[in-house]
C-alpha cells in the first residue's frame, strides 16, 4: 500500500491505497469527492481536470501516490455555502453547460487560466480548454462565461485593493 498526505481544498488529508491507484481514484472513492469525472480514464477528455499547486491536471493520469505532500484544489473548493465562484455562476447566467458531466473539468481548466492570466484572450481561453471535451453545449458559450468570469474577477480584485489601500 502507498501513504499518501495532501492537501485537498485546504484540508490536510490522509489515505492508504495501492500503489496503482490513481489520484482520480483516490479523490473519488477515498475522500467522496465525486466532482471530478470519470470519462475516458487516457488523459483525452478532461473530465477529471484537477488543479495541482496552481496547474491544471487530468487525474486520471496522476498516481496518488504522486500528489504526496502537494496542493490539490478540486471542484467542491470552489464555493463556499453562500456563494458559487465567479465561475460556476458565469457559467450558469450564460448556460453554458447542458448534461454538466465535462463542466467540473472545464471550470477547473478556466479557474487556473484566470488565476494564471486574468484578462486571457479568446484564443488563450480556447486553448486552455482545448483538453476539454464537450458532447452537448459546444464551446461558444464557455467561452462567453470565462470572458464574463474574469470581468468579474478583475473587478473583485480593484475591489478588494481599494479597501486594503482604505
Ligand atoms: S477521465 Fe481523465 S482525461 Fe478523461
Ligand atoms: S455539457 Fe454535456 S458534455 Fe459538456
Amino acid at each position: 500500500m502507498t501513504d499518501v498526505t495532501l492537501k485537498i481544498n485546504g484540508e490536510t488529508r490522509s489515505a492508504s491505497v495501492p500503489p496503482e491507484t490513481t489520484l482520480l481514484k483516490m479523490l473519488r472513492e477515498n475522500f467522496n469527492l465525486t466532482g471530478a469525472k470519470l470519462g475516458c480514464d487516457i488523459g483525452d477528455c478532461g473530465a477529471c481536470t484537477v488543479i495541482i499547486d496552481g496547474k491544471s491536471v487530468n487525474s486520471c493520469l496522476m498516481l496518488a501516490g504522486q500528489v504526496d505532500g502537494r496542493e490539490v484544489l478540486t471542484i467542491e473548493g470552489l464555493a463556499t455555502p453562500d456563494h458559487l465562484h465567479p465561475i460556476q455562476k458565469t457559467f450558469e447566467d450564460c448556460a453554458s453547460l447542458q448534461c454538466g458531466f465535462c463542466g467540473p473539468g472545464v471550470i477547473m481548466s478556466a479557474k487556473a487560466l484566470l488565476d494564471d492570466n486574468p484578462n486571457p484572450s479568446v484564443v488563450e481561453i480556447r486553448d486552455a480548454l482545448a483538453g476539454n471535451l464537450c458532447r452537448c453545449t459546444g464551446y461558444t458559450k464557455m467561452i462567453q462565461a470565462v470572458q464574463e468570469a474574469s470581468k468579474v474577477m478583475r473587478s473583485d480584485t480593484v475591489r478588494r485593493l481599494a479597501k486594503t489601500n482604505g
